[in-house]
């Protein structure tokens, strides 16, 4: 671990998070692969307490995509009965924390039990004002921008919406994202370098910080180390000047 130390005034307002490696972390340890999805559940409520304390004012975490239907019938179920284990524990926490739940993705696809976890989340926490904990679900970003196009191309039909007037601000507002910030760090465990359909449009400008730990093993002393990496970033949004 490095000496440096993190600035608490230029900590990242919004985090998103591909977590990835529970199958590699398990297999190692010749557990079941459901076994390092239990262990992730767990590195979930450590590293939402960590970015709750530093300040974070969005966590977007990618729990499952829409391309992890694809997964054997079993590790699926296991992954969709994780939401109420963890909300069951942790929604005290939360609450104590002021941490609202938020989702993206297509939850009305979840088996009926899971929404109903996740259902419940969002709505005991309706009224945190600290951070928002954003958890993608049956999310994939070409068909988030998809259905963008969609929903503007038809606001352009009925004459609601001119050509013309379409920017980057319509656009994001038209997003799942609407009305969060992008993206300033996007981080992904277990040493795989791809973005995976997740935040195409939102982390245009992000740093991406790729960390060799699988998500099971990344810890909050890990998440605070990838903070002061971004903070060692310099950030020129495409200009010349630093900051
Ligand atoms: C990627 O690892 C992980 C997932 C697809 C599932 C992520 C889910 C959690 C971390 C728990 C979610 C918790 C809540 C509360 C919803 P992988 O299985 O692709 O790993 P591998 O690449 O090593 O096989």
């Amino acid at each position: 671990m490095s000496e440096e130390t993190i600035d608490m005034n230029r900590i990242p307002a919004s985090v998103a998070i591909i977590m990835d490696g529970n199958g590699r972390w398990a297999k190692r340890r010749h557990f079941p692969r459901i076994a390092g999805h239990k262990r992730g559940m767990n590195v979930v409520e450590e590293i939402t307490t960590e970015a709750s304390d530093l300040g974070v004012k969005v966590l977007t975490l990618y729990a499952f995509s829409t391309e992890n239907w694809k997964r054997p019938e079993g590790e699926v179920s296991y992954i969709m009965s994780l939401p109420s284990t963890f909300f069951n524990k942790f929604i005290p926490k939360l609450i104590k924390n002021n941490v609202r739940v938020e989702t993206i993705g297509d939850i009305t696809k979840l088996p009926a039990k899971t929404r109903e976890a996740v259902d419940n989340a969002i709505e005991d926490t309706r009224n945190c004002t600290g951070m928002i904990l954003n958890f993608a679900l049956n999310y994939g970003s070409r068909l988030e921008i998809l259905n963008a196009t969609k929903n503007i191309a038809s606001k352009v039909k009925n004459g609601t919406l001119n050509i013309n007037d379409i920017d980057e601000d319509i656009f994001s507002n038209n997003l799942e994202t609407s009305g969060l910030p992008d993206p300033d760090l996007l981080i992904r465990t277990s040493g795989e370098e791809r973005i995976s359909n997740f935040l195409l449009w939102q982390i245009a400008y992000s740093e991406l910080v790729f960390v060799d730990k699988m998500w099971p093993e990344y810890h909050a002393e890990d998440f605070k180390q990838t903070i002061i990496d971004f903070q060692n970033r310099h950030r020129r949004f495409g200009g010349l000047v630093n900051k």
